[in-house]
């Protein structure tokens, strides 16, 4: 990789408590090049958004933060506020689950765009009315022209997204950090608006970072996969050689607990185990071994580093694991799987013939009425 955009070293983020310092984010390193999208995706509580609060700057003052964050050939780590907002201005945006924190309620859509679009450029009212009519119609609003004028509480959750998707297109963004953007939105929907921020990207160039808990979201939408574990990541690998090469026990647990169209139809999800472990006080030991169908017992006297696995050039394919070189092609460890599949369970129904099944809902003329 020649000239990143984005070059993220040793990142690391705590939290004081009443318990104790929360290490959230606890050695991340990453390149990112414009143009290219980077998923981040592991459980609840893995740090993902705590990355993303510091790249853009938005944590609160009181945390401890230590590393590097080169934007755009600028350190951001030790910015003073102003200087952050003026470079956020200039191409860093972020896309939040939920687009009302991104929306102010009391002004209309097409206010928040012009000011997207004026605040860093000298623009007339009449040309940042036609961009923003213009963006309002790329991300797919009806009636852009009318729609100027509403509120955000007169929008749907997938089309307010959509707004937030125009405004951070007016803002001519470098990098796109999306950061779970189609959480809180029906299946539909998220297709709808990944496809978008894949169009935005076109558009504009950006570099994106997706972050999700969602295997599949990653599979659609990333070049590059970091999979996060307590804190670190665990796993880093191209898109394709991370689903068919895994070597990290974690990582190997999340793609077994997505469903998968090209996996046999009865065979059945493989939950993870258990829970991370707590961010406090963290033992020098695998922070997945309570969790590791194959740990042993080296794995809980050190933490293993992320180093190279794969075949491909020096930190292609990293893995945090002191067992990856045994694991092979599949998630197979000596020719059995990782995660051994449960049984699939008998249903006491399954011997009968379906039209000998007692009924369980009988629905007869139902009819749905709109009342516009
Ligand atoms: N302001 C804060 N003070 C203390 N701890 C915090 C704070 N913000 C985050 N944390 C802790 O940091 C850890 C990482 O949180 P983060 O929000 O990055 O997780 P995440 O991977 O984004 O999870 P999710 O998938 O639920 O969004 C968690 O243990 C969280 O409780
Ligand atoms: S280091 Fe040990 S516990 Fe951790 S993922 Fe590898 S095998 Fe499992
Ligand atoms: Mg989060």
């Amino acid at each position: 990789m020649t000239n990143p955009l984005l070059s993220v070293r040793d990142l690391r983020v705590s939290f004081a408590s009443e318990t104790g310092t929360v290490d959230a984010v606890r050695g991340i390193s990453f390149d990112l090049e414009a143009g290219r999208t980077l998923g981040i995706v592991g459980e609840s509580g893995s740090g993902k958004s705590v990355t993303s609060l510091a790249i853009m700057g938005l944590l609160d003052e009181n945390v401890r933060i230590s590393g590097s964050i080169i934007f755009d050939g600028q350190e951001l780590l030790g910015k003073s506020d102003k200087q952050l907002s003026a470079i956020r201005g200039n191409g860093l945006v972020m896309i939040f689950q939920d687009p009302l924190s991104s929306l102010t309620p009391v002004f209309s859509i097409g206010a928040q765009l012009i000011e997207a679009l004026t605040v860093h450029r000298a623009l007339s009212k009449r040309e940042a009315w036609a961009r923003a009519v213009q963006l309002l119609e790329t991300v797919g609003i009806p009636d852009p022209e009318q729609r100027m004028k509403s509120f955000p509480h007169e929008f749907s959750g997938g089309m307010r997204q959509r707004v937030v998707i125009a405004i951070a297109m007016a803002n001519k963004p470098k990098l796109i950090i999306a950061d779970e953007p189609t959480t809180a939105l029906d299946v539909t929907i998220q297709a709808q608006i990944l496809d978008l921020i894949s169009k935005a990207q076109a558009e504009t160039g950006a570099a994106v970072i997706m972050i999700t808990h969602d295997m599949g979201v990653v599979a659609k939408t990333a070049d590059d996969v970091l999979v996060m574990y307590a804190g670190k990541p665990v796993e880093k690998a191209p898109v394709h050689e991370l689903f068919h090469r895994t070597r990290m026990p974690y990582s190997i647990g999340l793609l077994g607990a997505i469903p998968r169209v090209d996996k046999a139809e009865k065979q059945p999800l493989v939950p993870i185990k258990g829970n991370p472990p707590l961010l406090i006080n963290l033992p020098n030991a695998c922070p997945f071994a309570s969790r590791c169908p194959i740990a042993i017992e080296a794995c809980h006297t050190s933490e293993p580093d992320l180093v190279d696995v794969g075949n491909g050039s020096v930190g292609e394919h990293q893995a945090a694991c002191i067992r990856s070189h045994e694991i092979t092609d599949g998630g197979l460890i000596d020719g059995r799987p990782v995660f051994p599949l449960p049984p699939i369970p008998e249903s006491a129904l399954a011997a009968i013939p379906r039209e000998d099944r007692p009924t369980t809902l009988e629905v007869r003329n139902l009819l749905r009425r709109s009342l516009s």
